[in-house]
């Protein structure tokens, strides 16, 4: 067989794994993977070509993306275009990377192009699976600079606030927050009250703490607020970008109660960097999954990750919108627990 293989939408962490591992089963099995340079576009203009062994070579722990990717690439209104780049690409199926958007693009082509979804975000904020690969990382990255930023806090009587990223999720804040015990940890699925965060920071004041670290949400807001949107892109499924709450705070709060403040934004660097050991092996065992599907013919299913296994599912369970916080998670009562501001 030959099967077509593309990575979609933003990078994340383990990317470079799913190639790999798809691969990598599917040569020694004797077929042929043909693979699509960034995402849907070498579909469109024929950039594709054959994976050969030797591109493999310790591919896995590389960050970014051997293949390339896009996340303002469409296929809405291109479909024909996009069908025919298929038939180019002379492959009896597609196994695609890539979050909500890759995967409602391909399903709206019906049967015409059978496909196997590896859902893949850094926000974690799929449905149907438990964990997308990239996020541990992700949150590698925040906890790393939460960490190191203490020192800063403390050193200058500060508070570092450090802003992740997410989307409409607070998945990579509050799992990085709460890997480096911040002292705040704002998500957008709770909005914040103002007063009660000023006492609180005030009470941190009269324990005569030298600095603080906060972890905020790009799209943590106040109660009634709206999240802070830095720009938006027209050809982007999810056009909106947050940002710059992180500053807002901080001049906020050093002009509430004079504590010396500065901001962080992580940006991409928490897409940015070689993968974990844990999104290693999500990304082996789902990569591993999705060779399997495709050699057994199992096709338009997604392979997601739930209590503990590599399961396949229906595509549509991870094109439900996005996935937040449960009010009730157990993440967020070990916040409570620690007594970090939530
Ligand atoms: O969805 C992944 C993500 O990194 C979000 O957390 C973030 O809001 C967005 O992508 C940034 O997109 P871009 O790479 O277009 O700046």
């Amino acid at each position: 067989m030959r099967i077509g293989l593309l990575t979609g939408g933003g990078d994340a962490p383990g990317l470079n794994g799913i190639i790999e591992s798809v691969s990598r089963c599917l040569l020694a099995a004797g077929h042929q993977v043909v693979g699509s340079f960034d995402g849907f576009e070498g579909v469109f203009n024929g950039n594709f070509r054959d994976i050969r062994k030797e591109d493999l070579v310790g591919l896995h722990g590389a960050a970014g993306t051997f293949l390339g990717t896009s996340n303002r690439s469409r296929i809405e209104g291109r479909e024909k275009e996009f069908i025919a780049g298929i038939g180019r690409m002379e492959i009896q199926g597609l196994i695609a990377a890539g979050g909500d958007g890759t995967f409602s693009a391909l399903s709206n082509l019906g049967v015409s192009v059978p496909i196997i979804g590896v859902p893949k975000t850094i926000d974690n904020d799929l449905h149907g699976t438990d964990i997308t690969f990239g996020f541990d990382t992700a949150c590698a990255v925040v906890a790393d600079a939460a960490d190191s930023l203490r020192s800063t806090a403390d050193a200058h009587r500060r508070i570092m606030i450090v802003e992740a990223m997410g989307r409409t999720a607070g998945w990579i804040a509050l799992g990085g927050g709460l890997a480096s015990y911040a002292d705040v940890i704002l998500v957008p699925e709770r909005p914040f009250n103002r007063k009660a965060l000023l006492n609180f920071l005030r009470g941190k004041q009269a324990e005569g703490r030298r600095g603080l670290v906060m972890v905020v949400s790009e799209s943590a807001k106040a109660e009634g607020e709206d999240a802070e949107i830095a720009f938006t892109v027209k050809e982007s499924f999810q056009q909106e970008r947050f940002g710059g709450i992180a500053q807002k705070l901080s001049r906020w709060i050093e002009a509430e109660i004079q504590w010396e403040s500065r901001a962080v934004v992580l940006g991409h660097l928490q897409r940015s960097r070689s993968p974990t050991t844990t999104d290693r092996f999500l990304t082996a065992a789902v990569g591993i999954e999705a060779a399997r599907m495709a050699m057994e013919g199992d096709w338009n299913k997604a392979v997601v990750y739930k209590q503990g296994t590599v399961q396949r599912a229906p595509l549509s369970v991870i094109q439900a919108g996005a996935r937040t916080i449960p009010s009730d998670h157990r993440w967020v009562k070990m916040c409570e627990a620690l007594g970090i501001f939530i």
